[in-house]
């Protein structure tokens, strides 16, 4: 039996986000320039996107760019967008073809307007797409998307359009821009950090983590099955206990 088809298909995550590191490692080892793992690791976004449509994940979110990213040197800043730019323009057919539908996350309005532009079109193109939703976190950080909210909520508060008590977990939820989309069940990190690193802190309150040591760009399908076999075999009790939770299973 293939580790593909150890992966229950009855028992997915809905919801699965990566963030993507190591890729400047991985160029170091082969005695490269940074940039040079970051080419590479787009080869890992096409597989790993591949690989959780094929299996029938709805929604994946990768953490292309943070906010934080921008503090680094001006030269590798321009090649991850132009590489962006570059990969939406050839991959937007291999959306369309595989029925995937496109869409961002975090503060776009930093974007270069060419990158904004070619994301526009390729989200526009594949906005009826419904096998599966793939989001790319650009110029992201949880924080400064709790902030946005929040400012937009106290906006509401002043204009008199909502009030104070009616401000809940819903509410909130649906103002991050992450508010059209599940919250990820599954959460993957590559090259051997165990961190967060500002990344969907609202959204992975009951998420389960999966840590790997692989560098990104040596990610392949076979560390997604990995990855989800893994996931499968844990107990998500959301605060409950396990007996209670085997009482509802046998009712
Ligand atoms: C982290 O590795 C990776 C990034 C900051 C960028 C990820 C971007 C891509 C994989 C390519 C573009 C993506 C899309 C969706 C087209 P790092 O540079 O922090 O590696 P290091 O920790 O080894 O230095």
């Amino acid at each position: 039996m293939s580790l593909k088809e150890k992966v229950d298909k009855e028992k997915l995550p809905k919801h699965v986000a990566v963030i993507m590191d190591g890729n400047g490692r991985w160029a170091k080892q082969q005695g490269k320039i940074r940039i040079f793992g970051h080419e590479h690791g787009v080869l890992s976004v096409r597989e790993i996107t591949e690989g959780c449509a094929e299996l029938g994940i709805q929604y994946l979110t990768l953490y292309a760019f943070s906010t934080e990213n921008w503090n680094r040197p001006r030269i590798e800043v321009n090649a991850l967008m132009g590489l962006l730019v570059k990969t939406i323009r050839k991959e937007t057919e291999t959306l369309m073809k595989n029925n995937i539908r496109l869409a961002t996350i975090g503060d776009r309005n930093q974007l270069p307007k060419n990158c904004i532009k070619e994301l526009d079109e390729a989200i526009e193109a594949t906005k009826d797409n419904h096998r599966m939703t793939l989001v790319l976190a650009l110029s992201y950080s949880s924080k400064w998307d709790i902030v946005n909210a929040v400012r937009t909520i106290a906006a509401k508060v002043r204009e008199k359009e909502l009030l104070v008590e009616e401000i809940d977990e819903e509410l909130i939820s649906k103002t991050l821009t992450t508010g059209n989309f599940p919250h990820p069940e599954l959460v993957i990190r590559t090259s051997g950090e165990r961190r967060i690193s500002n990344f969907l802190l609202w959204e992975i309150a009951y998420s389960e983590f999966y840590f790997t040591d692989v560098l990104w760009p040596d990610f392949r399908k076979k560390h997604l099955y990995e990855a989800l076999l893994d996931y499968q075999g844990r107990e998500r009790r959301f605060g409950k206990t396990g007996e209670q939770l085997l009482a509802k299973n046998d009712a």
